[in-house]
C-alpha cells in the first residue's frame, strides 16, 4: 500500500534519539517487505520488540486440502457449516475451504476474541460478510463491519475482537496483497480510472497501547506454528509512519465500472496477490446497449480456477441453481460456465442488479479443504443441464 501514512509521535529525523518521557529510549523498528527494497514502516515501541522469553510449537490442525476430483463445477454452503457454542476466534477457529501453493482460502463464524497473532508467511485478506468487531493491531485499531475487507500485512501483529458475531472469508497468501498495479501511478497514486481511491481507505488513526508481561503471540510461519511469549505486550507502538500498514476498504465504495455491452470480469478487481485475483461483484446499472445481454456469456476460465462468493441481493446469473447468500460457486479451470437456463431470457431489458459477490481467481487449481467438503452441495454440477447423478 505505497501511501504515506503517520500515527502518534515520531522524531523528526530517522533513525535519530527519541526518549521517552522519563528520558529512555524508544526502540526503533523497521519493517520492510522484499528484503527492504519495497514499502515499509518505522515504529518506536516503549519496549524492545526483539525480547521474546519462551517459544514452542503449535500443532497445526487444519488438515490437508484434496484435489478438485472429479473435476466439476462446485457448490458449497457455508450457512450449513458448524460451529462450537463455546466460542470461536477468527484465527484458531478459521476452517479451511480451500487451498493452493499461492493462497489458503478459510471461513469463520467469529464470537470470541482471537489470541494475538501474525502471519509472518504472507499477507491476509479478511472479508467481513456480517458482524462487527475491532482489528487490533501494532499500528492501531480498526473497527471493521460488514463488507469491509481488511488488508492485514506480513508479520503484522493483530487480534480480532467481535461485537457482534463475525462470518469472514479468510485469504492467507503467500505473499503480498494490494490494489491491481495498472490502477496504480508509477509513484503509486490511485489512478483516475480505478474504481477505487484514497480516500476509501481507512488506516489506523491513533496508537494502540496495552501493558502487559510475559504475553503470548501466535505466528503462522512456512514450517508451520510456533507459539512466542514475548517480555512485554507488543501493543507497545507510540508512533509509525510509511507506507506498510494494515488498511480496510468496504465493498460499498467499489464503484463499478459499466458499459454498453457486457463487461469483462477484470473491471470488478479489487485486489492482487501472488498468483490470484480479487474481485467485487457489486450493485450496479447493467449494459445499455438496446440488444444488450445484461448476465455474463458462457465462458472458459481457461488459466483459472473462480471461485465467487454470494454476499449480497439476488445473483441474477446463477437463478434457479439452489445458490444463495453465503453459498460458494468454485468453476475450475478445464469447464465452460454461464448463466443458469432462463436465466438470458429472464435478465433481457434489466437495468441494474443488485448483487454483492467477492470472486477470487487462482492461477493454480484449487484443492478442496475440510469445510468445503462438510457443506458441497452436490447437485450444483447438473444444475444446467438438469439431469445427472445427484438428482434421482
Ligand atoms: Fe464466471
Amino acid at each position: 500500500m505505497a501511501y504515506y501514512r503517520q500515527v502518534g509521535e515520531i522524531p523528526r529525523k530517522r533513525h535519530t534519539q527519541f526518549r521517552t518521557p522519563e528520558g529512555g529510549l524508544y526502540a526503533e523498528e523497521l519493517m520492510g517487505v522484499e528484503g527492504f527494497s519495497a514499502d515499509s514502516a518505522l515504529l518506536y515501541h516503549r519496549h524492545l520488540p526483539t525480547a521474546i522469553v519462551d517459544a514452542v510449537t503449535v500443532e497445526d490442525t487444519r488438515g490437508a486440502t484434496s484435489p478438485n476430483l472429479p473435476l466439476k463445477p462446485r457448490h458449497f454452503r457455508t450457512p450449513a457449516l458448524t460451529w462450537d457454542s463455546d466460542g470461536v476466534d477468527a484465527v484458531t477457529g478459521r476452517r479451511t475451504l480451500f487451498g493452493n501453493a499461492d493462497v489458503t482460502i478459510g471461513f469463520v463464524v467469529a464470537t470470541a476474541p482471537s489470541p494475538l497473532y501474525r502471519n509472518a508467511a504472507g499477507d491476509e485478506l479478511l472479508y467481513v460478510q456480517s458482524g462487527e468487531g475491532v482489528v487490533e493491531t501494532i499500528y492501531g485499531a480498526l473497527p471493521v463491519g460488514e463488507g469491509d475487507y481488511v488488508v492485514l500485512p506480513t508479520s503484522c501483529t493483530y487480534r480480532v475482537v467481535p461485537e457482534r458475531p463475525m462470518s469472514v472469508l479468510v485469504l492467507e497468501a503467500t505473499g503480498h496483497i494490494g490494489p491491481p498495479r495498472r490502477y496504480l501511478s508509477a509513484k503509486g497514486q490511485f489512478l483516475e480510472h480505478s474504481p477505487y481511491c484514497e480516500r476509501d481507505i481507512r488506516g489506523p488513526v491513533e496508537p494502540l497501547l496495552v501493558d502487559g508481561e510475559d504475553v503470548d503471540v501466535l505466528v503462522r510461519h512456512r514450517a508451520g506454528l510456533t507459539r512466542f511469549t514475548y517480555a512485554n505486550h507488543p501493543f507497545d507502538v507510540v508512533g509509525w509512519d510509511g507506507c506498510l500498514y494494515p488498511w480496510v476498504f468496504n465493498i460499498r465504495d467499489f464503484e463499478p465500472i459499466t458499459g454498453r455491452v457486457h463487461q469483462p470480469p477484470p473491471v470488478h478487481q479489487t485486489f492482487e496477490g501472488p498468483n490470484f485475483v480479487v474481485c467485487s461483484f457489486c450493485p450496479r446499472k447493467v449494459d445499455y446497449h438496446p440488444l444488450a445481454i445484461p448476465v455474463p456469456y458462457n465462458h472458459a476460465n481457461v488459466d483459472s480456477d473462480e471461485l465467487m462468493f454470494y454476499v449480497g441481493g439476488d445473483y441474477e446469473a446463477r437463478k434457479g441453481s439452489g445458490i444463495g447468500i453465503g453459498s460458494l460457486s468454485l468453476h475450475p479451470s478445464g469447464c465452460t460456465h454461464g448463466p443458469q437456463p432462463g436465466a438470458v431470457e429472464a435478465s433481457l431489458g434489466a437495468e441494474a442488479f443488485d448483487e454483492t459477490a467477492v470472486m477470487v481467481d487462482t492461477f493454480r487449481p484449487l484443492e478442496l479443504g475440510e469445510a468445503a467438503l462438510a457443506c458441497e452441495d452436490p447437485k450444483y454440477a447438473w444444475s444446467w443441464a438438469r439431469r445427472g447423478p445427484d438428482l434421482g
